[in-house]
């Protein structure tokens, strides 16, 4: 097969993430040549193969005829699956992955069967709840990268912003992607929570969060911060606690102190004043 004439796609896990990359690539000239899935006939697999205009084909088929191939499936499954397709690889073929938790060594199985293939990774740093929302959004997004140049390459093309992250910053890369979507998410459930037990509609709240979610991002998160704790109203915050539902503190009181400890860095000592709270129970 000549890789360079036409790039060529295959795609294992036909979910969100993977069906969003491909449909991306296939307008950037790429062509789809197989998808797989869990199975050959689930409806995933089918659905995705229709849209990408390709066949679908068993897992260990799915290298025959591709340039790159992209695995996208829940990152326990990455290992097995980049194992299961090595027979079929075509030389100089890039096997790729876009699990944020996870970095190549992944692929040393594969790579210790097939030294002339190349491997590497792209993280998209952006919820893809759905393939609509995904490509709205990829373009201007970063994404963490790492391994073989083409790569950057493919990072281009998807107008991803690439950012390399070292193999040993990888855990703490993905937290923070995690932290940034689904902690926020978590806690804007809280929100939710407490307006309602307070007869306040959701939505009211939403000027408020994406003002504190800009300046964080303008100001810096220390600046940012405003309210009791960040003015020194304990008792404020000890009313707050009193008032909650039992199952709602311990969250309100961990964030509380993550916002002390965004002060004390301005030098206000309100972690130590904080600790007194910690105990409260009643
Ligand atoms: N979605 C995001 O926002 C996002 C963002 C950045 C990175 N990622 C990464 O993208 C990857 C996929 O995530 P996703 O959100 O797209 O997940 P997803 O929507 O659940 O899709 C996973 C797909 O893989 C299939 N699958 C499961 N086990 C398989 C196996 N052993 N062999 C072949 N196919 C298998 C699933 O089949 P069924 O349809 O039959 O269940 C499903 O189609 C993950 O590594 C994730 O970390 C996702």
């Amino acid at each position: 097969m000549n890789i360079a004439a036409e790039p060529t796609l295959s795609l294992v896990g036909p979910g969100r993430a993977g069906t969003t990359i491909a449909l991306a690539l296939m307008a950037n000239g790429y062509r789809v040549v197989g998808v797989a899935g869990r199975s050959i006939d689930a409806q995933s697999t089918q659905d995705a193969a229709a849209i990408c205009g390709a066949h679908a084909r068993f897992v260990s088929d799915v290298g025959i005829g591709a340039s790159a191939v992209i695995i996208a499936t829940p990152d326990q499954a990455v290992a097995s699956v980049a194992s299961a397709i090595a027979a079929t690889l075509e030389p100089n073929s890039l096997v790729l992955h876009l699990a944020g938790s996870l970095t190549l060594s992944v692929f040393d199985n594969l790579v210790s069967q097939r030294s002339d293939i190349r491997v590497a990774s792209l993280h998209p740093l952006q919820t893809m709840p759905s393939i609509s929302e995904g490509l709205d959004r990829l373009p201007r997004s970063f994404a963490a990268i790492d391994g073989d140049p083409e790569v950057e390459t493919i990072a281009e093309l998807l107008e991803l912003r690439p950012l390399r992250v070292a193999p040993i910053d990888r855990a703490r890369y993905h937290a923070s992607a995690v932290v940034a979507s689904n902690h926020v998410v978590a806690l804007l459930g809280q929100v939710e929570r407490l307006a309602a037990s307070a007869g306040v509609p959701f939505e009211a709240l939403r000027p408020l969060v994406e003002a504190s979610v800009e300046n964080a991002f303008s100001m810096g998160p220390s600046a940012a911060l405003t309210g009791p704790v960040a003015r020194g109203d304990f008792k404020t915050v000890e009313a707050h606690l009193r008032a909650l539902d039992p199952g709602e503190r311990d969250a309100y009181r961990s964030l509380a102190r993550e916002a002390a400890r965004l002060v004390e860095r301005r030098g206000d000592g309100l972690e130590r004043l904080f600790k007194d709270l910690g105990n409260f129970d009643g």
